[in-house]
């Protein structure tokens, strides 16, 4: 890489969503709290007009210049992984109306394609970063808008959810079009992830619930509904602290997206094993169809409920609430 004299920074966080994924597409709410994983991407000024873009955890790296893609590492699959995080450095790039060649690196510790917002996390710290290093002053809203755009390169019909969690931070219940407003929850929600290792595509299953919406609108409408009625009861438990009702409502919600069928063998297994050991609820959390599932816990059971993930197969994480949201700095 070129050598330059300045650097911005940004990080931004992964999400779990606690029960409304695929409803919210549909203009149901959800519920969507940002969790203690990070992306972190560093932008620094190139001294010609190319963007190279190096992304550490999906091993690819490449280079944009004058409209062509030159290959790093990484193979085939590299340009497609990199393009959405190019698309964000441009949007960034002609709003603070400048052309100029970067560096964008980026590193996460957050599991891609798992239904924990990775892209959306990689979108805002990449926008943040880059308005950074430009001087142009984004509000948190502006960077949210932006990271969307660069999520609809992902798949086709995104809610927003994950661009506005990462941007945003703490919990919320989310309303498609809607403007933020935090959640008070008076509950401590302790959640362990079980990563089913199984990756899958958020496009894809989202598609199909939009298919099978078409085919049997009458069937589906109603368990959408009631997936967003889910989300009402589950914000009020949490506002009540109520954490069993919660939990039971994050049953139900499983099984209704069970009913629309986007869960898996794999998901469903860690899913009852959470549950036999003791979890106050368990569900898939993301897209789907692999990928993760998040198990409410109190303390005295959170290990015994890792200790069962692990033994069904999955990876276990603690997840803690990450009240910051997007976060920059400059290295000069
Ligand atoms: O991409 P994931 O797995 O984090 O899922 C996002 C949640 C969905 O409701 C399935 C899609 C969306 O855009 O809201």
């Amino acid at each position: 890489m070129e050598e330059s004299t300045l650097k911005a920074t940004a990080s931004a966080p992964a999400k779990i969503i606690l029960c409304g994924e695929h409803a919210v597409v549909f203009y149901e709410p959800a519920i969507v709290m940002a969790i203690d994983k990070q992306a972190y991407v560093t932008v620094e000024a190139r001294s010609d007009q190319a963007i190279y873009i190096k992304s550490r955890n999906l091993g690819v790296s490449g280079r944009y210049e004058r409209g062509r893609f030159k290959l790093g590492v990484g193979g085939g699959a590299a340009k497609s992984k990199l393009d959405p995080i190019r698309i964000a450095v441009e949007k960034t790039l002609e709003l603070a109306e400048k052309k100029m060649g970067l560096n964008v690196l980026v590193d996460s510790d957050i599991p891609v394609a798992a239904g924990l917002g990775s892209s959306a996390a990689v979108a805002v710290a990449t926008i943040a970063a880059t308005g950074k290093l430009l001087e142009t002053s984004l509000s948190k809203e502006k960077i949210c808008s932006i990271a969307y755009e660069a999520e609809k390169t992902v798949h086709e019909q995104p809610s927003g959810i994950d661009n506005y969690i990462s941007t945003y931070g703490g919990i919320t219940i989310f309303r498609r079009g809607e403007k933020f407003t935090p959640l008070e929850a008076r509950a401590n929600v302790i959640l362990v992830i079980g990563n089913t290792k199984v990756s899958r595509s958020t496009g894809l299953l989202v598609r199909h619930v939009s298919e099978l919406k078409e085919a049997y609108p009458k069937v589906i409408n109603p368990i959408i509904k009631a997936i967003g009625r889910i989300s009402v009861s589950a914000a009020n438990a949490l506002q009540d602290g109520e954490l069993k009702r919660l939990g039971e409502l994050m049953n139900v919600n499983h099984g209704l997206l069970y009913a629309l069928g986007v869960s898996s063998e794999e998901l469903d297994q860690l899913v009852y094993a959470a549950r036999r050991a003791g979890a106050l609820g368990a569900k898939l959390t993301g897209a789907g169809g692999g990928g993760c599932m998040i198990a409410l816990v109190t303390p005295d059971k959170l290990e015994k409920v890792r200790r069962a993930i692990r033994r069904a197969g999955g990876i276990a994480m603690l997840a803690k609430k990450n009240d910051r949201g997007v976060q920059v700095w400059e290295e000069k």
